[in-house]
């Protein structure tokens, strides 16, 4: 049995995500953990809500609540969706969590005992009416290159020139307004990372069958300029991991936290830390540390494109530059973005479908299998309601729910609710089990590597099987002068649909459990041997005819979607 450690990148606190956020990395990280434990594989699958930075200060001030008390807010809010779309975590936990704040001080602490760390002084905006220093985000002001009055610290929303605050004309805060803003020297702490390059580089280069955009993505930023640089780990703001060496204060640190993007990988740690207090887990050491036997596991992470600098090179420098032996990654797994019917998901437009929206209107079921054999793997993709719709009908409702309905009510009407015991198959039917045989194993290949649209594929040719046959055999004909025959096909095609249930359960988990539920089996075994598989339901088996497994989406619902969810004009 293998050991599968599998991590979700983390989703900020701040809002409930769009569905291009869910493909981008939960959604494909439980289609790779359902996989592995259906093989049999002990899978630890974690994830977490990302709950520092400026995002979630501004995101908790806007809904006029205490930063924590929002982020507990929202984290519940989080986990209910995640819950709705069957994204079977082993523990949902919280980027500030205390197990959290220790174990990333303690990175702190050994780093810095390394060499790893360096000060650096810098001049940043300090507020006086505030009585803190403020951040991009939070400075507002007239752009330079444009005139726009609203431009903020960090970029002109209005020309999209990069700005650095103190390019403003008339800086303001965002918090009180106040104008009397100055600038003050502080200290904070940098990660050297550029005296780790050549140890990363070398890293990366072992690593075997990463996808192209992770790599490339990789060296990009090894090899930028003037190769690597060090970044900044501090900031100074209120909500956040205090900096501390290990357990101890950090002279001329005082009231500054880690950068959110220090801590939040490290949530992956202790997420399983997490886990074990929770009481779900007894020991989390043999999935992290390689001298507890972490060596033995394949540890996968799933993540937009957008993370992947952060992902293969910063945590790695992380975890490298400890020299303790915790466990690095093995394989990452990184999306394009999913943009949404011609132009991008926005939120603050509150254009396309958010997560919480999708499991108003339907099923999560309809949107796990859109989303995901629609996954932005080799480029960015598209959602349109076109697609959604003819996708939906044809694969979930047309072929799959179709062969089920049609098989159990023929079932039902010529033989009764019970597995039919005579006649004998031939050789059409020895077809179909060879066939179906080479599908699933292809469909296993695919899985394997976390090829999630080529899986997605495999998985409809292998529904599509079904039908053809179904077609072709025509058991309503056969019955009419031989129905010892129509009674074998029938057999073996109430085998099939459990085939169905069994390898479909990690794209479709709620029609999958439906499925088995109606043939009355709880055999959900792997299909090690697909020709074994097929006899699983033995003659005289009862079963029902399953309710309607998928409906189908109709023109009118589709265009009051398509309108509902395009967004306020600008
Ligand atoms: O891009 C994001 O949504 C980040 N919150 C991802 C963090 S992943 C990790 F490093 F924890
Ligand atoms: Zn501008």
């Amino acid at each position: 049995m293998a050991r599968h450690l599998i991590t979700s990148a983390i989703p900020y606190i701040n809002g409930i995500k769009h569905l291009g956020n869910l493909v981008g990395s939960q959604l494909p990280a439980d289609l790779f953990a359902r996989y592995q434990r259906a093989r049999g594989n002990e899978v630890l699958f974690l994830c977490a809500t990302d709950e520092h930075g400026t995002p979630a200060e501004l995101a908790a001030a806007k809904a006029g609540k205490p930063v924590a008390e929002y982020c507990a807010e929202m984290h519940e809010v989080q986990s209910k969706i995640a819950e709705g779309f069957r994204l079977s975590f082993d523990h949902f936990g919280r980027s500030s969590s205390p197990q959290n704040h220790k174990l990333t001080q303690h990175f702190a602490g050994v780093l810095a005992e390394r060499g790893l760390i360096r000060e650096v002084s810098e001049t940043q905006m300090y507020s006086p009416t505030d009585g803190r220093y403020l951040p991009d985000r939070y400075i507002e002001g007239t752009c330079p290159n444009c005139g726009f009055e609203d431009a903020r610290g960090d970029q002109c929303d209005n020309c999209t020139k990069q700005l650095d605050p103190v390019e403003l004309i008339n800086p303001r805060s965002v918090i009180s307004g106040a104008t009397d803003l100055e600038m003050r020297e502080t200290k904070h702490l940098y990660l050297c990372q550029s005296q780790m390059k050549d140890q990363l580089e070398s890293w990366i280069d072992t690593r075997e069958g990463w996808p192209v955009l992770t790599t490339s993505i990789a060296k990009k930023w090894l090899n930028d300029g003037d190769g690597l640089q060090d970044r900044g780990i501090t900031r100074d703001l209120d909500w956040g991991i205090p900096v501390k060496k290990g357990e101890e204060d950090w002279p001329g640190m005082e009231g500054k936290v880690f950068y959110v993007w220090f801590d939040a990988p490290i949530e992956y740690i202790a997420c399983a830390q997490e886990w074990v207090d929770a009481g779900k887990g007894d020991d989390w050491t043999r999935w992290w540390r390689t001298d507890k036997g972490a060596e033995d596991v394949t540890y996968t992470q799933f993540m937009g494109k957008d993370n992947v600098p952060f992902h293969t090179l910063s945590f790695p420098a992380t975890i490298l530059g400890s020299g303790e032996p915790w466990k690095l990654v093995d394989y990452i797994k990184s999306f394009n973005y999913l943009n949404y019917d011609g132009g991008q998901f926005s939120t603050s437009r509150g254009r396309g479908v958010f997560m919480d929206q999708a499991l108003e209107i339907l099923p999560a079921d309809y949107w796990r299998w859109w989303l995901l054999s629609h996954a932005p793997e080799s480029s960015d993709a598209e959602f349109t309601w076109e697609n959604f719709q003819s996708s939906v009908n044809k694969d979930l409702a047309d072929v799959l729910g179709n062969f089920a309905s049609r098989v159990t009510k023929f079932c039902r009407s010529k033989f009764g609710e019970v597995v039919p015991e005579d006649g004998r198959t031939g050789e059409r039917e020895a077809q179909l089990v060879a066939d179906l045989t080479a599908k699933v194993r292809e469909y296993e290949e695919h899985m394997a590597h976390a090829e999630v649209r080529k899986s997605a594929t495999a998985l409809r040719a292998a529904w599509v099987l079904g039908n053809e046959y179904l077609q072709d055999a025509a058991p309503w004909s056969t019955f009419k002068t031989d129905p010892e025959t129509a009674a074998a096909q029938i057999r073996l095609a109430l085998n099939v649909i459990r085939l169905y249930a069994v390898i479909s359960q990690p794209f479709i988990p709620d029609a999958s459990a439906q499925l088995l539920q109606a043939l009355k089996t709880d055999d959900d075994s792997w299909p090690d041997d697909v020709p074994a598989a097929l006899t699983s339901l033995p003659a005289g088996h009862a079963f029902t005819v399953p309710d309607v497994t998928f409906r189908k989406i109709t023109d009118d619902e589709r265009e009051d979607w398509q309108a509902r969810f395009a967004g306020k004009r600008d």
